[in-house]
């Protein structure tokens, strides 16, 4: 480690040296983070599915509605395991982010507000209500934050029936989140769920937030259809005119690309579509900086490799804000939010810090303690979040008894359960789902990670 500090030394030179704006010199270095160094941050919050009718009784099968009859496991005032977010818990999440002392440019949201109940206790003025609320919590904490919003799966009624014209659940979001969108973006909210935006102060970074719900499985409203609500289209054309103006692009979205990391060959979205997404963001991987999701509900990683293997975009999938399991499930995910660091000359994406609410402990001592779970550079000592430094932390993961993925399994539950083991079979699936997004790799990497090695 000799070499370590005179590279440290001579970065933050280059830094005082270059770093004063408009003489149109070249970018710092990539891997210089010199506290002198320009760092940018913004949240990215996800799945909070408020249950408002969440309150503490006796009667543990009536604690939550959904826990849909089941007796809650541990009922506090922070919520259950059994149950979709209390209030009290949401707010604490933003208090939180409010007084963390951490200066953000903006906030990603990625969807998913309503409760998991069965489908006839909701209804669409219901859906309406519930993203309303969260809205208006959001904007009287944060009255001068830009936001930017994308629909999830539960955010329309009947759930998962997201269309591909105009709706009364797209037109009232449209006037709910307004103030932080400009007219071309609520145009295209209303027609199809999604936009494009450009982000304010960031003068060449523009957030595209698709409507990934048309194209989940059990949307039977796109049932065939080749590109629902023209969205391809506009995707295509959107980024190829980013690409002209030199703009850089962070895709966000609800249902997110490639493999689910916890079960066999299974695309979160419909196979063809996640195929054709792939494809699109192979072409204009140049323009894309990030990608952010939500919808799993736990904390995950990918990079999408070019058809030749090399890996040249990086996604995040954001733990949810929701503890709530199925009652299959055995483990489930602390509450978590998490903040994005940026170089803001090139977008690049430097750092995650990770942030979580004990909820065991925070029912017990009966007050809510979010903290930092982990910095992503340092505790996998990785450089940056690039490409490249994923891929190689993913060929890290996949060496046996890789101590790092034992750390990665454990915050995919976001800290819920550190005595949680990845069985063989359950590491192959995790490692492929983080290194291929296409089915042609993925079934290789299955056979060569898994099936291999079993046989
Ligand atoms: C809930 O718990 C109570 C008390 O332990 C028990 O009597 C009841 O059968 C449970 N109900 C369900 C649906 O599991
Ligand atoms: C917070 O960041 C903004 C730009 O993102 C900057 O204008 C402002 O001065 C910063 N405030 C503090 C207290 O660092
Ligand atoms: C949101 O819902 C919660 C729980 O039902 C309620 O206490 C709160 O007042 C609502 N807030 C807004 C702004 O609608
Ligand atoms: C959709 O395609 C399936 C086969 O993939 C076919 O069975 C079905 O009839 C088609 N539905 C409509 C509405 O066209
Ligand atoms: C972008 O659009 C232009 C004009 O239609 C076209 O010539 C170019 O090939 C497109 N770029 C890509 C990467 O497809
Ligand atoms: C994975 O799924 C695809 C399409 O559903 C199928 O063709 C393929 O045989 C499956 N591969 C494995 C290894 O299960
Ligand atoms: C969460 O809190 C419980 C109860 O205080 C404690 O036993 C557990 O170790 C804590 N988990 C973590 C990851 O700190
Ligand atoms: C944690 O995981 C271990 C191993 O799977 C399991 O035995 C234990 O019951 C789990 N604990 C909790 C609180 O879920
Ligand atoms: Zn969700
Ligand atoms: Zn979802």
């Amino acid at each position: 480690m000799a070499m370590a500090l005179p590279d440290v030394l001579l970065c933050c030179l280059w830094v005082v040296w270059h770093g004063q704006p408009g003489l149109g010199l070249p970018l710092a270095p990539a891997g210089c983070r010199s506290p002198a160094a320009a760092v940018e941050q913004f949240w990215h919050v996800t799945d909070l599915h408020l249950d408002p009718t969440y309150h503490i009784t006796d009667d543990h099968t009536k604690v939550c509605a959904s826990s849909k009859g089941i007796n809650a496991s541990n009922p506090g005032p922070f919520g259950d395991v059994m149950c979709d977010s209390p209030y009290k818990l949401i707010l604490s999440a933003f208090d939180f982010i409010k007084n963390s002392g951490q200066n953000a440019s903006f906030m990603i949201w990625t969807g998913d507000s309503p409760p998991h109940v069965p489908v006839y206790e909701l209804s669409t003025d219901t859906v309406i209500t519930v993203i309303a609320n969260m809205t208006k919590t959001i904007r009287s904490l944060f009255p001068k934050l830009q936001v930017f919003p994308a629909l999830g799966n539960h955010d329309y009624w009947p759930q998962d029936q997201l269309p591909t014209f105009n709706s009364k659940v797209y037109n009232a979001v449209a006037d709910l989140w307004k103030p932080w969108l400009d007219e071309e973006a609520i145009q295209t909210l209303r027609k199809g769920g999604f936009y494009s935006q450009k982000v304010p102060n960031n003068l060449n970074l523009r957030i595209i937030s698709l409507n990934t719900n048309l194209y989940y499985g059990p949307n039977i409203m796109t049932l065939n259809k080749s590109d629902p609500a023209n969205q391809f289209e506009w995707l295509e054309n959107t980024l190829n005119t980013s690409q002209q103006n030199k703009e850089k692009v962070y895709i966000i979205a609800h249902i997110p690309v490639g493999y689910l990391p916890f079960s066999q060959n299974t695309t979160a979205m419909r196979e063809h579509y996640n195929e054709k997404l792939i494809n699109i963001f192979r072409k204009y991987s140049n323009v894309i900086a990030g990608q952010f999701y939500g919808h799993t509900h736990k904390d995950s990683i990918m990079v999408v490799s070019d058809a030749k293997g090399s890996p040249i975009n990086s996604a995040f999938v954001a733990p949810a804000v929701t503890p709530v399991k199925g009652t299959l499930q055995k483990q489930t995910n602390n509450p978590g939010i998490r903040l994005f660091q940026y170089d803001p000359h090139d977008y690049k994406l430097l750092d995650i810090l990770q942030y979580y609410l004990n909820l065991t402990d925070a029912n017990l001592k009966g007050e809510s303690n979010w903290k930092l779970e982990y910095i992503l550079t340092k505790t996998y000592n990785i450089e940056d979040l690039q490409p490249s430094s994923l891929y190689e932390l993913a060929k890290e993961f996949a060496t046996p008894d890789s101590e790092k993925f034992v750390k990665y399994y454990n915050y995919y539950y976001v800290s819920y359960n550190s005595s949680v083991i990845c069985s063989e079979k359950c590491k192959a699936f995790q490692i492929c789902a983080i290194m291929n997004l296409d089915q042609n790799s993925y079934v290789a990497c299955l056979k060569h990670y898994y099936i291999k090695s079993n046989l």
